[in-house]
This record gives C-alpha cells, sequence and structure tokens, in this order.
C-alpha cells in the first residue's frame, strides 16, 4: 500500500483541520497508509541552524523522504499560508546535502494535494500553494478542497462536512492515489 503523509498545519487541540484530515483517512482506508507528520517543535527557521539541523526537522525530513505522497491541511491565516506552515516548508525545501544548495530537498518531486478548513480566503491560500509548490520543486495533484466551518461548530468544537464536500474529498484521495501509480 502507498504511504501518504498527513500535514495537519494547525496545531490547536480541536483543530477544524485534523478533523477534516481524520474524513480524508476514512476516504483513504484499505486504500493507502496515513500517517502524520509531527512538526511540531520545528523551530523557526534560521540558517545558522541548518548545517546541524534539529532531530524535530530530521524526523520530518525523514516521514517526507518515506511518504509516496503528501496531503497539507491548512487554515487561512490573514488570506495566506499560515507562517507556521510556510516555516515548515521552508525547512524542508532545503537541499538534503548543504554542499550543493541547489540539490534535492526532501520534497523533491513529491505529489502534494491541498485541503482547507476556513470561513474566508481559500482562494487565496489555495492561489499561494499553486504558486509556492513548483517552486518548491512538488507536483500539486487533485482538485484542492476549500471547507466552511459550519457556524455552531464555534460552540460545539465538531466540524460538520457537507455530502458533496466529503465526495469532493473522497475524489481528491483518489486522485492523489492515481498520481502515486
Ligand atoms: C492569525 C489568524 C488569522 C486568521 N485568518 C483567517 C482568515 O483569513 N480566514 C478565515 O477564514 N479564518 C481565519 N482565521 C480563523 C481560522 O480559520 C480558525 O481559527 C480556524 O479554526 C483555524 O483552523 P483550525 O481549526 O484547524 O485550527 C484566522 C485565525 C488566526 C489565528
Amino acid at each position: 500500500m502507498k504511504n501518504i503523509l498527513f500535514v495537519v498545519g494547525s496545531l490547536r487541540q480541536g483543530s477544524f483541520n485534523h478533523q477534516l484530515a481524520e474524513k480524508a483517512e476514512k476516504a483513504l482506508e484499505g486504500k493507502a497508509s496515513v500517517t502524520y507528520l509531527n512538526w511540531k517543535d520545528v523551530p523557526v527557521f534560521s540558517q545558522d541552524l541548518e548545517a546541524n539541523a534539529p532531530a524535530s526537522v530530521q524526523t520530518a525530513r525523514e516521514a517526507v523522504l518515506a511518504a509516496d505522497a503528501i496531503w497539507i491541511f491548512s487554515p487561512v491565516y490573514n488570506f495566506a499560508i499560515p507562517g507556521s506552515v510556510k516555516n515548515l516548508l521552508d525547512w524542508l525545501s532545503r537541499a538534503l546535502d548543504l554542499s550543493d544548495t541547489t540539490g534535492a530537498s526532501a520534497l523533491q518531486d513529491k505529489i502534494v494535494t491541498i485541503s482547507s478548513v476556513a470561513n474566508g480566503g481559500h482562494e487565496p491560500l489555495f492561489a499561494a500553494y499553486n504558486a509556492l509548490l513548483p517552486f518548491i520543486r512538488t507536483q500539486a495533484v487533485g482538485d484542492f478542497t476549500g471547507i466552511s466551518v459550519n457556524p455552531e461548530a464555534w460552540g460545539t468544537g465538531e466540524l460538520v462536512v457537507a455530502e458533496d464536500k466529503l465526495a469532493a474529498v473522497a475524489a481528491q484521495a483518489d486522485a492523489l492515489l492515481e498520481a502515486t501509480k
């Protein structure tokens, strides 16, 4: 089975993007194995840290290298990619062998798709990812899915996703798997 790495771009307990990831995991059940990237300890990027990359970065790189594809579940912060997620991608975009900084990173040629739970800003978010992903030498696949937060979720904490959106997530899962063949 293919190994799909989930990157949940929110570290918040009860994250709606994490809840969406769990629904996507169901869509992949029996078709692929899913692992969640642990990136909470990845520090703010500094080139001074690169020569001796922290263990959290090494672990993240290894998880990315072992993945057949990556699915990012990204919040929208101020109509843009959250700085924390961009920071993670900046780390991962760096060459594995620093003697050639133009050389391959852990992300080289990775297949990536994006989903996002937010209330506004899906379009600029997806445009930003569509600009970034080729630049960091990944291949964007599938129709990115933008999900709105159901209003009562702010009280209940539970994300409810409409059937048509769940079907779109399932189609995205299939497109991601197809791209790994
Ligand atoms: C710094 C910041 C900026 C935000 N900007 C937006 C935004 O542009 N659009 C939006 O719909 N929600 C915005 N939100 C609200 C988030 O979408 C909301 O907190 C959401 O629950 C985050 O996803 P999560 O539940 O996975 O943590 C923002 C939240 C924060 C903390």
